[in-house]
């Protein structure tokens, strides 16, 4: 039984997440980023794919939907980060987003996971012009929030969000473990 996990990532939260999750693969998986996935036509070799991407405009990025392209019939996992808080409804329209995606090409999702990356100060300015309901809008709470952002690592940022991706995490964890004993 073969697996790939491969990652999209712009500014390095995508990647930091996917090397956590590689620790809790099969040795032999196979990791690569979204530039190489690239280059792989079919996924034949591969029985399990876990797919991390970063979300651009409410989906995933363009490279990864491009890839997603010669990715069927296949058993998924999928992680993500974002902009929004991970149990915001922006989120959770993203995970229905990409589930869709996965089942108009007939793949099966095992199991997925989400988090809130650090925010490139770049787009922070731009975000501080949005009307307060947008899912992006910079309110005080969440200037606060993002100096700390900037400063403590991304697994640690809030208490809720620690808690949060441990309980993701473990779900996900065991739902790849469950596949792999069961598909040995
Ligand atoms: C062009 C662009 C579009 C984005 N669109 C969204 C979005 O629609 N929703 C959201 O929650 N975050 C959005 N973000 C924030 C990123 O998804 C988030 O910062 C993510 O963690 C970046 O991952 P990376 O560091 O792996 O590139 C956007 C960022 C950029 C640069």
């Amino acid at each position: 039984m073969k697996s790939i996990l491969i990652y999209s990532t712009l500014t390095g939260n995508t990647k930091k997440v996917a090397e956590s999750i590689k620790e809790v693969m099969p040795e032999n998986t196979d990791f690569i980023s979204i530039d190489e996935a690239k280059n792989i036509e079919n996924f034949d070799d591969y029985d399990f794919i876990t797919i991390g991407y970063w979300v651009d405009r409410g989906t995933a990025d363009k490279k990864t939907l491009e890839v997603l392209k010669n990715i069927k019939n296949k058993k998924i996992a999928f992680f993500f980060t974002l902009g929004a808080y991970p149990d915001s409804e922006h989120a959770q329209k993203c995970v229905d987003r990409f589930e869709e995606l996965m089942k108009n090409n007939n793949n099966e999702v095992l199991g997925h996971f989400h988090c809130q990356g650090k925010i490139d100060p770049r787009l922070a300015e731009k975000f501080k012009n949005l009307p307060p309901d947008h899912p992006h809008a910079m309110n005080e709470e969440r200037k606060k929030d993002m100096l700390k952002l900037q400063n403590i690592q991304m697994m640690k940022i809030f208490k809720k969000q620690k808690i949060l991706f441990q309980k993701y995490f473990q779900i996900f964890k065991q739902k790849i473990i469950d596949y792999l004993i069961f598909n040995r």
